[in-house]
């Protein structure tokens, strides 16, 4: 299998956890991932904050971009990176990928993303969702993105929050094409 090249997006919607969750599983990913590049948005780091109470995004051996930085190779298709993961996606930054807004690296390069033809991969937080928010997640997935709620399951009988979110980001690696031992209904594990 190739390795891949990944982005990672964080923008400031609620559930910093399925982003720290996100980076903790790529760490243990490396023998199938070349790169993974990162890019926060201001509300991300703040939300991240808030809701986990420590800047930990720091210490990650990423290649981390800023919002604004267009010289990030991702910000163009020529880089050819396979798969954008925006984890947790607002509904600000969703809106403004549905409607080519590419005014930050967000949302250029998903803009990048869904005119080469490649994945993305939009884990939407909000609730509830309004009519905008709807037709939004409609027209990024007419566009070809995938849009995969931050809604966890349960049927694997959680124990922590960790464990409920990690739920979501085991479907998330699953639709990036990357193998991870994760829970299978009904499979041995
Ligand atoms: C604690 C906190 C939680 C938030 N949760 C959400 C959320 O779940 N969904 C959402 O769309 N926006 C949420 N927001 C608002 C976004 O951060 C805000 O709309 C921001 O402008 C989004 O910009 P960004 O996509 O560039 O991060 C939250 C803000 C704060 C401070």
């Amino acid at each position: 299998m190739q390795k891949k090249k990944i982005i990672v997006a964080v923008t400031g919607a609620s559930g910093s956890v399925y982003a720290k969750l996100l980076f903790d599983n790529l760490l243990t990913l490396t023998d199938q991932i070349a790169k993974v590049g990162v890019v926060m948005s201001d509300n991300a780091k703040e939300v991240w904050r808030f809701e986990l109470g420590n800047s930990d995004y720091d210490n990650y051996p990423f290649d981390f971009y800023h919002k604004m930085d267009f010289n990030a190779p991702f910000a163009s298709g020529s880089a050819k990176f396979d798969t954008m993961i925006i984890v947790p996606c607002s509904m600000g930054t969703l809106g403004r990928i549905a409607h080519g807004i590419s005014n930050d690296l967000i949302s250029r390069a998903a803009d990048v993303i869904l005119k080469e033809r490649r994945k993305l991969i939009a884990v939407v937080r909000d609730t509830p969702f309004s009519l905008i928010h709807i037709n939004n997640m409609k027209t990024v997935t007419e566009a070809g993105g995938i849009i995969c709620p931050a809604n966890p399951s349960f049927y694997h009988i959680p124990k922590t929050i960790e464990e409920v979110a990690q739920s979501v980001v085991s479907r998330v690696i699953d639709l990036a094409g990357l193998e991870m031992d994760s829970f299978r209904w009904n499979e041995e594990n």
